[in-house]
């Protein structure tokens, strides 16, 4: 499938990987959708990147905020791409904490619901405007890109809530793609090591010199265009379909 002449819309699209994906995606020829809940960094990139690109404040965890996206991104043109990136930073704790007090069951649920109850919200909603949109000549008329983590496979301390979440998000990949296969909606999953972005709050020195070293091969963290790049292989890729792609330089995480 093409970039170019598509309506695409990115969860997360004012954070570190959606920012990138919206670049790439809006260099591909394609109109863009920022879905985020940070105003200011949304408009400020909207802006920035002209007539083809919308932010439109949205909560992905709401069905009437996600709804709002889809319908923005219908206005630019058929609505072909949707990548899930949205996220940021979470509290680490282990299940039990030095006094053996449970981890908070408000906590997990929180977490769950931003990052595997956001991702599926959007999944859904976009699939049924896709299914609206005439096929192109491949059969095809879109695809779904969620971004899950490695995470997801190895878990370290302190990550249970998100771990699961992410785990979460991998499994749905697979039936996703075979639920919307007779649709011509392909569905992927991309896991992420460690990329550099603002979810790490400080200085890129700082966080290359705490995590860079672990990485096998290239040694060092990853670069969001690396991972927007990504994005587009998959999109321009119709064979690609209910699989996940490690994007980690080799990096396997150890329990800390
Ligand atoms: N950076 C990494 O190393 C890494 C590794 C693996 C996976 N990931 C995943 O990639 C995604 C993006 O991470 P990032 O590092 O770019 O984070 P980031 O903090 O730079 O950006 C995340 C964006 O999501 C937005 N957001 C948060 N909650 C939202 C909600 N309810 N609705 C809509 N938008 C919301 C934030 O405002 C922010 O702009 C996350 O799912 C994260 O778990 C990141």
């Amino acid at each position: 499938m093409d970039v170019d002449g598509a309506s695409a819309i990115v969860t997360g699209g004012a954070g570190g990987l959606g920012a990138a994906t919206v670049r790439q995606l809006v260099s591909g020829g394609a109109s863009v959708v920022i879905a985020d809940l940070a105003d200011e960094a949304g408009q400020r990139l909207a802006g920035e990147l002209g007539t083809s690109v919308r932010f439109v404040h949205t909560d992905v965890t709401d069905e009437v905020s996600v709804q709002g996206a889809v319908d923005a991104a219908s206005e630019l043109g058929p609505l072909r791409i949707v990548v899930t990136a949205h996220g940021g930073p979470v509290a680490q704790s282990r299940i039990l904490d030095r006094s053996n007090r449970p981890y908070p069951l408000e906590t997990f649920r929180r977490t769950l619901d931003i990052y595997l109850v956001g991702t599926f919200n959007t999944l859904r909603l976009s699939a049924a405007r896709m299914a609206s949109c005439p096929a192109l000549d491949s059969g095809q008329r879109g695809v779904v890109i969620n971004t899950a983590s490695i995470a997801a496979f190895e878990g370290q301390v302190g990550q249970s809530d998100y771990s699961a979440a992410k785990g979460g998000v991998v499994g749905l990949g697979l039936v996703a793609a075979r639920d919307l296969a007779p649709l011509g909606i392909r569905v992927m999953t991309i896991a992420p090591g460690t990329f550099f972005t603002p979810a790490f709050q400080m200085s890129e020195e700082d966080a290359q010199a705490k995590w860079g070293g672990a990485i096998p091969n290239p040694q060092r963290m990853g670069r969001p265009a690396e991972y927007a790049r990504l994005v587009q292989a998959i999109v321009e890729n119709d064979y690609l379909n209910g699989e996940v792609i490690r994007i980690d330089g080799a990096h396997r995480f150890g329990p800390r």
